[in-house]
């Protein structure tokens, strides 16, 4: 079953007006001149969204949010809606990331309630799994992103509105990656999990991405694998040199 591969940058809050739009426009002429078989996704923080959309015209990164409100509209005060991403041009949004998830208790429900509510909007979403340190030692990776998937995939998922981005909360951002086989392993629990969500076909198309210090060093190894179909890349991602690296590592 062919998956197109997808590398996402995911941003975090990092960047002024001035950084995002040499950042992407940097990436834009990239990969316009390695001509990646990949979708490419940058993922900036929201005050950066209009400046590397216009950064991006003429080029086929595509644009995407790191989080949104599970509701259109509202006494919301500080959130955003899905569709104000929409409009501002967003193809994608993250939702449920780990940092998410401790910093603003995200539990899986309200990870469910906001993918529901981009998808309603007209967005792809990318929803984040993955187990703690704690959790990997206690021999339960498998129990918690199993868990993760039922609790916050919605029954609206569809191969073309979904991405799952596995990313152990111990490798992200620490230099820790998950081993090729250690990554591919969770890889193919999650389609297995998948398969009983949302039936074989859907699972079998859906694209998993791996996250967690990815880098150029480590990427082609892990995106080789039969069930890592791209990457979710933070710290890598804010240098174009290293992201466009990432890029043409894939299928
Ligand atoms: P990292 O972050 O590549 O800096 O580990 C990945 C992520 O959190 O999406």
């Amino acid at each position: 079953m062919s998956r197109k591969t997808l590398i996402a940058g995911n941003w975090k809050m990092n960047g002024l007006l001035a950084d995002g739009a040499s950042l992407a426009k940097e990436i834009a002429s990239n990969v316009k001149a390695i001509k990646p078989n990949a979708e490419v996704l940058v993922c900036p923080p929201f005050t950066l969204l209009t400046t590397v959309k216009k950064a991006l015209r003429g080029s086929k990164v595509m644009l995407g949010a790191q989080d949104c409100h599970a509701e259109e509209k509202g006494a919301h005060t500080g959130d955003i809606s899905p569709y104000m991403l929409k409009d501002a041009g967003c193809d994608y949004v993250i939702l449920g990331h780990s940092e998410r998830r401790t910093d603003h208790k995200e539990t899986n429900a309200l990870v469910k309630a906001k993918a529901q509510a981009a998808i309603k909007a007209g967005l792809k979403v990318i929803i984040c799994i993955g187990e703690t340190l704690a959790e990997r030692e206690a021999g339960k990776a498998f129990e918690v992103t199993e868990k993760q998937i039922k609790g916050s995939v919605p029954s609206e998922a569809t191969a073309a509105n979904t991405v799952i981005a596995y990313e152990p909360v111990w490798a992200i951002g620490t230099g820790k990656t998950a081993t090729p086989d250690d990554a591919e392993a969770v890889h193919a629990h999650v389609r297995k999990v998948l398969v009983q969500k949302c039936g074989k076909g859907v699972a079998s198309r859906m694209r998993i991405l791996y996250g967690g210090s990815m880098k150029p060093a480590n990427a082609a190894e892990l995106i080789a694998k039969e069930n890592i179909d791209g990457g979710l890349i933070g710290g890598a991602s804010l240098k174009a040199a290293d992201f466009t690296a990432i890029i043409k590592t894939s299928k």
